[in-house]
């Protein structure tokens, strides 16, 4: 549906987004997500036309686009501020994209009905903007974006603005309609969480360039580079070498197993969730893939129990379980010891 081979933007002498080759399918939820600065909005940009590019060829739904303006894309956005028109009441908003189109007023308004009801909106119509929440304004944004059937929906940070309770509830909505349209959506956030929460497929992005692409297990436990393995979820990282009978062993003397194949610059990675807490006489007999230390903090965060952890070595460590109702068996000063199945760790190569 969205091609982009070879698609830089360079701003005076400044690489916003270094040449990439992306592709979303007809009907995908794909996200951009990367820190600020890395070129998510670029991106957008580049795809509706507001910003053209330095270099390179964008084709939407098999036509190359690369010099045709915004306004002939068919492209729908849908912006964080909301962008709304604050005089307009709720229903003016939503009708304007079919006004400017020249549809028939009765149309319009069924139609208009249709969108408020399918967001959530019924009975709010003569509203105006600032007589709304924020979590409204965002699903008067998002019917004015859905009510022309746009075949491609971009979102940039649409969800910024709100609160946790607020964000989950529009991300379950989000959701819904991309099933039941069955658009094509480019999604921009630099939430770790509503990207693997809402994506088909998520695009990390870094300074300028895609770092890794794949679906959101596949970031999360596969991650392809540091940079994936420390910006998607927590992680647990060791230099290693390769040590007698194939086994890994990291400077502290951590030992991990299975080897794989460990060359310079190589690092093993166990996230906290998979260090299984034990007393000292469960750990096994080989102490491969053990570490026992000293409890630094210990944090109660609501369903998990996060346990940060410092060995004999000096290197620390993360564990986090699942929160038990009775009071916590551990504490600060308490010695800890976890293990892990081999098929956790994973390996990054340098
Ligand atoms: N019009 C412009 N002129 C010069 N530099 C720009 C322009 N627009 C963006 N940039 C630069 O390009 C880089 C990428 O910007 P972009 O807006 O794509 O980042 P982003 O990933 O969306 O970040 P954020 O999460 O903060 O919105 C940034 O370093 C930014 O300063
Ligand atoms: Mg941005």
């Amino acid at each position: 549906m969205i091609r982009l081979e070879g698609v830089g933007k360079i701003y005076g002498g400044f690489t916003a987004l270094h040449r990439t080759d992306l592709s979303v399918r007809r009907g995908e939820f794909l996200t951009l997500l990367g820190p600020s600065g890395s070129g998510k909005s670029t991106i957008l940009n580049l795809i509706s036309g507001a910003v053209a590019a330095t270099s390179g060829r964008i084709d939407i739904d098999g036509r190359d686009v690369t010099d045709v303006p915004a306004r002939e894309r068919g492209i729908g956005m849908v912006f964080q501020n909301y962008a709304l028109m604050p005089h307009m009441s709720v229903f003016d908003n939503v009708a304007y994209p079919l006004k400017i189109r020249g549809l028939p007023k009765a149309q319009i308004a069924e139609k208009v009905r249709d969108v408020l009801a399918r967001v959530g909106l019924t009975g709010f119509e003569a509203r105006k903007p600032r007589q709304l929440s924020g979590g409204q304004q965002q699903r008067v944004g998002i019917a004015r974006c859905i009510v022309y059937s746009p075949k491609i929906i971009l979102m940039d940070e649409p969800l910024g603005a709100l609160d946790k309770n607020m964000r989950d509830q529009m991300q379950e909505e989000i959701k819904r309609l991309h099933t039941e349209l069955g658009t094509t959506i480019v999604y921009v956030t630099h939430d770790q969480e509503e990207a693997l929460n809402l994506s088909d497929t998520v695009c990390l992005m870094e300074t300028g360039n895609v770092s890794q692409t794949g679906s959101p297990e596949e970031l999360y436990f596969a991650p392809a580079n540091m940079f994936a393995a420390q910006f998607i979820g927590e992680s647990n990282l060791f230099d290693v070498v390769r040590g007698e009978g194939g086994v890994l062993r990291a400077s502290d003397g951590t030992l991990f197993w299975p080897g794989a194949d460990a060359g310079p610059g190589s690092k093993v990675l166990v996230r906290p969730e998979k260090l299984r807490i034990v007393d000292e006489g469960q750990l096994p007999p080989d102490r491969v893939n053990v570490l026992s230390g000293e409890i630094d903090h210990v944090s109660f965060v609501g369903g998990m129990t996060r346990v940060s952890v410092r060995t004999a070595g000096g290197t620390s460590f993360v564990a986090k379980s699942i929160s038990e109702r009775a009071a916590l068996r551990v504490k600060p000063g308490d010695r800890l010891h976890v293990t892990w199945d081999a098929g956790d760790v994973i390996m990054l190569n340098g």
